[in-house]
């Protein structure tokens, strides 16, 4: 006789709102990796059905049985333990993240509203540009703690820093730690003082010039993506990036990672989403780092934060968001 064990047997489930180049990608590193089922969540018919089935023809070759369901319909997320919002328009050449606002403001708010009913206890993490101010719209809109919502950008940055850093010294990428802090966008700050190549600052490695043209690189390290391929952006580093969260939360590493979380004092800052590191475990995000900044970099942080603040007053202005 076959007992009912379908409750016990119940896997781990990651929806991914927008099938596009960042949400597919993500969904590959997921289900090959054998990490999660996958929901993969597409406002256009057809688009996320065509992905699920794709991806479930390499099972056999990939060597996993995850299952990946390919949807228009909320209800096919329910229960999810980690929804990524990665919905929304890329930018085009020319345009800032930050003109992506508008448009993808009114998509985040209802994915959010969406995923958050069907998935009362989930994890949220955001993707969509510009992604400091669609991280805390998303946390307004989904009235879940801020410790279970976050934004992706900071890993990102930092492995763009890390990258340009190896290529410039000439060494293994493994040997480079970077920190990026601030908001995703052109006031991102870099920090060389706590960027080192086997733990020596790259502050001595390199001459002040050499380390402005690379902090440059970084913050347009987006850009210069979306200029070379005219049609989209960058989604093989924002997949991986994003992965290593979902990874993290997923298998309790616990790890201290640059992301997007609610700051409520920390660096003098209150009431806003920004890249700073953080303790990110199974419960989403545990504590913020308090790093000893220089008046510089803390200014700069701040100047990155009242950018964030003027667009979340923007975004507050198209799309409703709840009271306190
Ligand atoms: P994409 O255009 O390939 O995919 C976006 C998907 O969202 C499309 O399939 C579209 O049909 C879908 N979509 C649009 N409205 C929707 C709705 N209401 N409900 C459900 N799905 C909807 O774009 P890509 O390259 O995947 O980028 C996605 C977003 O992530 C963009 O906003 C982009 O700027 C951002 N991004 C952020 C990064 C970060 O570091 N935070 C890095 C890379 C991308
Ligand atoms: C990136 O940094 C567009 O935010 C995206 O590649």
């Amino acid at each position: 006789m076959v007992s009912d064990s379908s409750a016990a047997c119940r896997s781990t489930r990651v929806t991914i709102i927008g099938a596009g180049n960042v949400g597919g990608t993500l969904a590959q590193r997921i289900v090959e990796h054998n990490l999660a089922d996958v929901v993969l969540l597409d406002v256009v018919t057809g688009r996320p059905q065509g992905l699920a089935l794709d991806l479930m023809e390499a099972r056999g070759i990939e060597g996993h049985d995850r299952h990946i369901i390919g949807t228009n319909n909320y209800a096919d997320t329910a229960d999810s333990d980690i929804v990524v919002i990665t919905a929304g328009l890329p930018r085009k050449p020319g345009m800032t993240r930050d003109d992506l606002l508008k448009m993808n403001a009114k998509i985040v708010a209802d994915a959010a509203k969406q995923a958050a009913a069907h998935s009362p206890e989930a994890i949220l993490i955001v993707v969509t540009n510009p992604l400091d101010v669609m991280t805390y719209l998303t946390w307004k809109v989904s009235g879940f703690p801020a410790q279970r919502v976050m934004g992706m950008a900071g890993i990102l940055d930092s492995s763009r820093f890390q990258t340009f850093i190896a290529m410039e010294l000439g060494v293994s990428t493994a040997d480079v730690k970077a920190m990026v802090l601030g908001s995703h966008g052109d006031l991102m700050v870099p920090l060389p003082r706590y960027s080192t190549v086997s733990g020596i600052p790259i502050t001595e490695l390199m001459d002040a010039e050499t380390i402005a043209r690379l902090v440059d690189r970084t913050r347009n390290g987006g850009a210069e993506i979306v200029e070379l391929m005219q049609t989209g952006g960058a989604f093989y580093a924002p997949a991986s990036s994003t992965y290593l969260m979902v990874k993290t939360i997923l298998l309790n590493q616990t790890r201290w990672l640059p992301i997007a979380a609610y700051l409520q004092g920390e660096y003098q800052l209150n009431d806003i989403f920004i890249g700073v590191p953080s303790r990110l475990g199974c419960g989403g995000v545990e504590s913020v780092l308090s790093l000893d900044l220089t008046d510089e970099e803390l200014g700069a942080l701040h100047q990155s934060a009242d950018a964030v603040r003027r667009n979340i007053e923007l975004a507050n202005s198209m799309v409703q968001l709840p009271a306190d």
